[in-house]
């Protein structure tokens, strides 16, 4: 049967269940939010609304804007049971107790619709376990939707089927978590933990003891097997920290219960010293100590403590040096570093070359057992655990080099997947095949395509293979961007800068792709496939060019970006702006004079200036303005509150550096516009704003769509400048900003409400552009905001002077 969900409940408002609800919500879902009524209690909702209050202060926040919390409606199990049937979800996310969860299901049953899809969050219960008991129907309708915690971030979602559920459940499901909810969709078998909790909790533990049996501490193991090993920064203890002991110690458990055939049952025991730590309440993160304990010094900073697991004390962590670290913090690549490690011969590539030989191990031991194929397995690791290579890709490193892989694998004997791979495929789980990426299928010993998205675009594959036509996809390049042909008569600008920033480079290929670009193309896109879209203007050079006293050289790169943007604004095709995660300052600037932003539900939009001493010169004043209604059209009298308010809402928002938590967000602030839209999926982003520029095309081509016409604005002169100069002045006497702040914040000021101009005659966009250059260039001169873009060059820190 067709499976369509629009409206959910969620029961159990605890840590889990209120952040899936706020996800659901952040979706556009509403859903019920429903948890136990406790005893004696006045509020029979305090739990389920306890719950929701927590997740909208939660940090890093849960929901995409506050606003979500509305699509939320709380109560309880006892009184509003009933209204599970006007839902088409029930997410059960109650404590982990088969017994609770089991009756829960029974009165569920009683009152859900028979197509109601259910769905358990359970961290590794068996599907089939749960359902005992239950009728055939319920069975059909139920499967285990395991998300990962914080539920927004946190990339991956289970999908556990019974034999009983619906085939046809499978694939809704799958579509629905990786298109509404943006997920990282894996399809696990039913077995205990699942696929990342089984891995992950055996690297875990099997790293704990080997660090407890050869004397490595808390820091050193984390040192160690941090972001140089391809893991995030909180390594093994920190982030057993962060996700809970005593949620370790249940996933723990559940193995050594549910798993007696796995070979490294003994493993799942917790050694009894964390046992004791556990005992004494040292939880992690969430008790105020674990492994590691902040504390408060004297002068109002804090320390990190670690702690030393002879004594149970808490003591201060000794910087580790490492030759074998040192040499892969420089290298480039996740393969480059994990090699390096593994390669060396200090105490720190031993820990590294026995844990990674006991984890890769392990998962080439349980792959069949837990999944269908090894990408499942990688995609678990990488999308539930922040890792950046899976466990198989790992593998690749070492089957791609001989010498380390006798290394690291010295003493032991290599798992059977590993000698198929190495007999009947090519020697390694994964190969590329003209720009496709083809894994190892263990059921037939052939390659097999990665799966992906529907219609995912892979810039990186279009770059690698010819086009459809022979040709080669890529237009033009120029070292900093490039111009790809998307086919269908789209065209993409993609950069590929450090954190691509904007340089010369990319305003060429602005201008190129605009002026010739148009002639072959039907519309444009802006995107990439790197974290960040943008980070901004390339800081090392308006450094270098403020310290030499270039000023000509200034002029001349602000008044190209100008002209870039311009050119964009004014476009004879449709151009649309692909931004996810990061676009800030001139990445911020370039969307603004975009027609159309197709933006990633993560996106963090803002003009970020001030922080570095500057303020928006890229016509980046100029466009918020207009987003704030300064267009001169819209200030005709009766139409609008006044030139004012535009002037006043772009400084309050630019003037302390604001930058969107979301694009949600982002569209409240206006850096995005309400018509733009959101993808949550990062993999199928660019294949959204290449739909949305043939719609705009075609638009186009059927008149609906024209190119933009010259806009004037409407500015309120100087005497809103003073109202603003007051303000500054007011909070520098009360010592809320610096000195240079109110400097910047002045020139802001200033260009935000048109300089000397009249209240009643509007301005040309050019006048707002000079006025930008000549702050800008100013503000280059001072030696404080030398220093603030010096800071962020050099440690990444704002400095506030
Ligand atoms: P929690 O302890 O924060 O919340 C559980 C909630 O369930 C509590 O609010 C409790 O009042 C409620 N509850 C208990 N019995 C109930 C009943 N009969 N009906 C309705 N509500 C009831 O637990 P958490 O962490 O949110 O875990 C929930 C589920 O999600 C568990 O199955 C857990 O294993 C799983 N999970 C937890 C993760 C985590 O990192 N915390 C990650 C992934 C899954």
């Amino acid at each position: 049967m067709p499976y369509a969900i629009r409206k959910a409940a969620v029961i159990g408002a605890g840590v889990m269940g209120a952040a899936i609800a706020a996800h659901l919500a952040n979706v556009g879902i509403p859903s019920l939010l429903l948890d136990i009524v406790p005893a004696d209690a006045k509020d029979r909702n305090i739990i389920a609304r306890t719950g929701l209050e927590k997740t909208l202060k939660s940090k890093p926040a849960s929901f995409y804007s506050k606003r979500g919390a509305q699509l939320v409606t709380i109560g309880n199990i006892e009184d509003d049971l009933p209204k599970l049937a006007e839902v088409d979800w029930i997410i059960e996310a109650v404590v982990e107790r088969p017994d609770i969860k089991q009756s829960l299901y029974s009165k569920i049953e009683q009152v859900a619709r028979p197509e109601t899809i259910i769905t358990s969050n359970t961290s590794g219960l068996p599907a089939h376990l749960l359902v005992e008991g239950r009728s055939e129907n319920f069975r059909r309708h139920f499967m285990i939707t395991h998300f990962f915690n914080p539920v927004r971030y946190m990339r991956l979602l289970e999908l556990v089927p019974t034999a009983d559920t619906d085939p046809a459940l499978l694939p809704f499901m799958q579509q629905f978590g990786t298109e509404t909810l943006g997920k990282g969709v894996v399809i696990c078998k039913d077995t205990p933990n699942f696929i990342a909790n089984r891995i992950g909790a055996y690297g875990f533990l099997s790293t704990i003891q080997r660090a407890l049996d050869e004397g490595y501490t808390v820091s050193e193991v984390d040192t160690i097997l941090g972001p140089n090993m391809g893991r995030p920064k909180s390594a093994v203890f920190r982030t057993a920290d962060l996700s809970g002991l005593d949620t370790l110690m249940h996933v723990a458990n559940n193995l050594y219960k549910n798993a007696p055939e796995d070979e490294q049952r003994a493993t799942f025991q917790i050694p009894e010293v964390v046992q004791e730590i556990i005992n004494r309440g040292w939880l992690g993160e969430k008790s105020g100590q674990g492994f590691y304990k902040r504390v408060k010094n004297a002068d109002g900073s804090s320390t990190i403590l670690e702690l030393n697991f002879k004594t149970l004390e808490y003591e201060p962590q000794p910087k580790h040096r490492f030759d074998s670290i040192g040499k892969a913090r420089n290298l480039e690549t996740p393969e480059q570093k994990v090699s390096a490690v593994l390669n060396g011969e200090d105490r720190a590539s031993h820990l590294a070359r026995e844990t990674t030989a006991d984890a890769l191990i392990y998962a080439a031991n349980r792959a069949h057992e837990i999944a269908d194929n090894i990408v499942d397995i990688d995609h678990a690791m990488c999308w539930g655990f922040n890792f950046d290579l899976g466990s198989f890709e790992t593998w690749d490193v070492l089957l791609k080099d001989q010498a380390l892989l006798d290394k690291v694998f010295a003493q032991r004997e290599l798992p059977a997947l590993v000698q198929q791979v190495r007999s009947q495929g090519d020697g390694t789980f994964y190969r590329t095949v003209e720009g496709q990426k083809q894994y190892f299928d263990y059921h037939t010993s052939t390659y097999q395509p990665v799966p992906t998205a529907q219609g995912v675009i892979s810039l990186s594959a279009l770059k690698a293979s010819p086009s459809s036509t022979g040709s080669s996809s890529v237009v033009r390049d120029n070292g900093s961007a490039s111009l790809i042909d998307l086919g269908d008569g789209i065209a993409c600008l993609e950069f590929h800068t450090k954190m691509n920033s904007i340089d010369e480079g990319i305003v060429e290929m602005i201008h190129y792709a605009v002026e010739e670009g148009s002639k072959q193309f039907r519309a444009l896109v802006i995107g990439n496939e790197a974290p960040d879209f943008s980070a901004g203007a390339n800081l090392f050079l308006v450094l270098m060019g403020a310290r030499q006293g270039a000023w000509d050289m200034l002029d001349g790169a602000i008044t190209g970006l100008q002209q870039a943007h311009q050119l964009l604004k004014y476009s004879p095709i449709p151009v649309v702006a692909a931004p996810a995660g990061r676009a800030l300052g001139g990445g911020c600037e370039m969307i603004l004079h975009t027609h159309h932003t197709r933006a990633l539900a993560e996106s963090y939009i803002g003009l970020v200036e001030v922080g570095v001493g500057l303020i928006p010169g890229g016509g980046g004043c100029k466009e918020f303005l207009l987003r704030h209604g300064a267009n001169a059209e819209s200030q005709k009298p009766g139409k609008s509150s006044g030139p004012f308010t535009p002037a006043r809402r772009a400084f309050e928002i630019i003037a302390v550096a604001t930058v969107s938590t979301s694009a949600t967000e982002a569209q409240e602030l206006r850096f995005l516009r309400k018509t733009d839209a959101i993808t949550v999926n990062r993999d199928v982003l660019l294949r959204d704003a290449k739909a949305d520029a043939i719609k705009l095309a075609d638009a186009k081509e059927a008149g609906t769509w024209q190119p933009v016409q010259p806009q004037m604005l409407l500015l309120p002169g100087a005497g809103a400048r003073l109202v603003l100069e007051q303000q500054i002045e007011g909070m520098l006497l009360t010592g809320k900003i610096s000195e240079h702040d109110a400097v910047i914040g002045n020139h802001l000021a200033r260009v935000l409400t048109g300089g000397d101009c009249s209240p009643v005659t509007p301005v040309t966009e050019q006048y707002v552009l000079d006025l930008e250059r000549e702050a800008f260039l100013s503000l280059c001169g001072t030696e404080k905001t030398q220093a603030r873009i010096q800071s962020i060059l050099q440690g990444g820190k704002t400095l506030r002077n």
